[in-house]
């Protein structure tokens, strides 16, 4: 998979993804990620990439022609242009995983009050949301969705770990409380069962705890019935 993300900040986009997981799924070339600097690519002498609204309004947008000449230049047969904007659809594990069987994405960072619409209605295939809640700058947005996509192309978590276990696995229900050594701290216990050893009760166990921690943190999913497996 390639990533091309498009940013006025390129640093803020990368940084998480030069660590750890992402940085090994890279230098094992199971994602090449580059992030380029709009301004790259625009033309008059002060490098613009903003400018007022039309009709008035507060703040500033995206120009047009940086943008369309940077997609441009970047966009091979199979992309997917992803814009981050508070404006699109929500961001979930069932995207993330369809997502992590492209081959080429380019995500184009908002700043400002956005982006210019006609880039919307001629170069974007998805608008992203990573949450109801206004970030300074898409690129944190990008390098949220670059990173749990990447985590799913295959081989990128390693053997020891599998994505299939996860909370969103169920897109209705979160995963159970999990516990380490020791079993006392500070008198505070791991729960029995846990240490039983009888697969089948652990199992119970865990989803009881799953559905009481999902109606508790996200009732919102709780609604929804659908069991693990
Ligand atoms: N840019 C600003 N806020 C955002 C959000 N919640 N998701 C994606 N991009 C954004």
């Amino acid at each position: 998979m390639r990533i091309d993300i498009l940013t006025l900040f390129p640093e803020i986009a990368l940084a998480p993804l030069n660590e750890s997981i992402i940085k090994r799924a890279q230098k094992t070339n199971l994602v090449e990620i580059q992030a380029h600097n709009l301004r790259d690519w625009a033309k008059d002498k002060h490098r613009k990439t903003d400018d007022y609204l039309c009709g008035g309004g507060q703040g500033m947008l995206l120009k047009p022609e940086p943008i369309f000449d940077a997609v441009e230049e970047l966009r091979q047969e199979d992309t997917k242009v992803i814009l981050l904007t508070p404006q699109g659809q929500v961001f979930k594990q069932a995207l993330a995983r369809e997502l992590s069987s492209s081959t080429h994405l380019i995500m184009l960072c908002g700043h400002y009050e956005g982006v210019d619409h006609r880039v919307i209605e001629e170069l974007v295939d998805l608008e992203l949301s990573i949450g109801d809640y206004v970030l300074t700058n898409g690129a944190i947005a990008a390098a949220v969705v670059a990173d749990s996509i990447i985590r799913l192309i295959p081989g990128a978590l390693g053997d020891a770990r599998s994505p299939e276990e996860e909370s969103f696995s169920d897109p209705n229900l979160l995963e159970a409380p999990a516990y380490t050594k020791p079993i006392d701290f500070r008198g505070l216990l791991v729960p029995n069962v846990l240490l039983s050893g009888h697969h089948a009760k652990i199992e119970a166990w865990k989803e009881e705890k799953a559905r009481e921690r999902t109606s508790q943190n996200r009732p919102d999913l709780a609604k929804v019935k659908k069991t693990r497996g």
